[in-house]
C-alpha cells in the first residue's frame, strides 16, 4: 500500500466540507474531490450524466449509487498515485462506502481517516438558505446574505449573486432528510473501523479548520 493520506469528509449539507477542504489542501498534499462539484460540472456541460442527475439534485435527493461509482472511478483514474485524496461528499450511502473500499484497493490505497463534522440542522438551514454564490468576478465564492462586507466585495468586483437551485429552503430540508436517512449511518460504520474522528463544526471557518487539521494530525 502507498503511504499517501486518504481522507473522507462526512457531514450534513452545509457542514462546511468544501470550506474545510479548501483549507486542508493548503496544509497537506491532498487532491480535493467534491462529488457535488463533479455533478454540477456535468450538469453545466449538459452531458448525459448531467441530464440524468439534474432533476435529482433539484429535488435534494441522492444520485444513484451506480452512477456515483462511475463518476468517482473516472476521477480516480486521473490521479497521480503519489497524491493523497480528500473526498468531500463521498461516500453518502452504505453501498458507496463498500464501493469506495473496493475502488481504493484497486488503486492500491487505504482509507486512513474519516472526519465527521457535527452541525445542527438549524444551522445548516441558516447557512444554506442564506447562501449565494458570487459569480462573474474570478473564482466563484460563497456569500451569506447577512454578510454585507462580502456582498460589497462581490459587487465591487462586478460579480453577481446567484442562489444554488438546491439551496432553496424546501430542497435544503430534503437534503437533510437524505443525510439523516442514508449518510449518517456511515458514522457508526467508520467508528467501528476505528478511523472516525468527530469534530465540532460550529464557530468560525478558521476554528473548524484548526480542529480538523488537529484531528488529521492526531491520526498520523
Ligand atoms: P454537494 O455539493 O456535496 O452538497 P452538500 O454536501 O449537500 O452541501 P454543500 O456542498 O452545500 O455543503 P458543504 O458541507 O460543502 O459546506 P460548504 O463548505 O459549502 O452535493 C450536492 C448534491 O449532489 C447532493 O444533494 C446530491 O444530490 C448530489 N451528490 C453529491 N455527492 C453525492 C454522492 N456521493 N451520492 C449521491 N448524490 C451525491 O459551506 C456551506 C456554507 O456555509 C457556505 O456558504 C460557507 O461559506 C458557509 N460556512 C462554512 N463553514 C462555516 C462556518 N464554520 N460558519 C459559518 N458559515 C460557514
Amino acid at each position: 500500500m502507498k503511504s499517501v493520506l486518504n481522507i473522507v469528509l462526512l457531514g450534513p449539507p452545509g457542514a462546511g466540507k468544501s470550506t474545510i477542504a479548501e483549507d486542508l489542501v493548503h496544509q497537506l498534499p491532498l487532491v480535493p474531490i467534491s462529488t457535488g462539484a463533479l455533478l454540477r460540472a456535468e450538469i453545466s456541460a449538459r452531458t448525459r450524466i448531467g441530464r440524468e442527475v439534474a432533476p435529482v439534485l433539484e429535488r435534494g435527493d441522492l444520485a444513484p449509487d451506480s452512477l456515483m461509482d462511475r463518476v468517482l472511478r473516472a476521477r480516480l483514474e486521473t490521479l497521480d498515485p503519489d497524491q493523497g485524496l480528500l473526498l468531500d461528499g463521498y461516500p453518502r450511502t452504505m453501498r458507496q462506502a463498500l464501493g469506495l473500499a473496493a475502488m481504493l484497493a484497486d488503486y492500491d490505497r487505504l482509507l486512513h481517516v474519516v472526519i465527521a463534522i457535527d452541525v445542527a440542522d438549524d444551522e445548516v438551514v441558516r447557512r444554506l438558505s442564506g447562501r449565494r454564490i458570487c459569480e462573474g468576478a474570478g473564482e466563484p465564492f460563497p456569500v451569506h446574505i447577512d454578510d454585507l462586507a462580502s456582498i460589497m466585495r462581490c459587487r465591487e468586483r462586478g460579480g453577481r449573486l446567484v442562489q444554488r437551485d438546491d439551496d432553496r429552503p424546501d430542497v435544503v430540508r430534503q437534503r437533510l432528510v437524505a443525510y439523516h436517512q442514508q449518510t449518517a449511518p456511515l458514522i457508526a460504520y467508520y467508528e467501528e473501523q476505528g478511523i472516525l474522528r468527530r469534530i465540532d463544526g460550529s464557530g468560525t471557518p478558521a476554528e473548524v479548520a484548526r480542529r480538523t487539521l488537529a484531528a488529521v494530525r492526531d491520526w498520523g
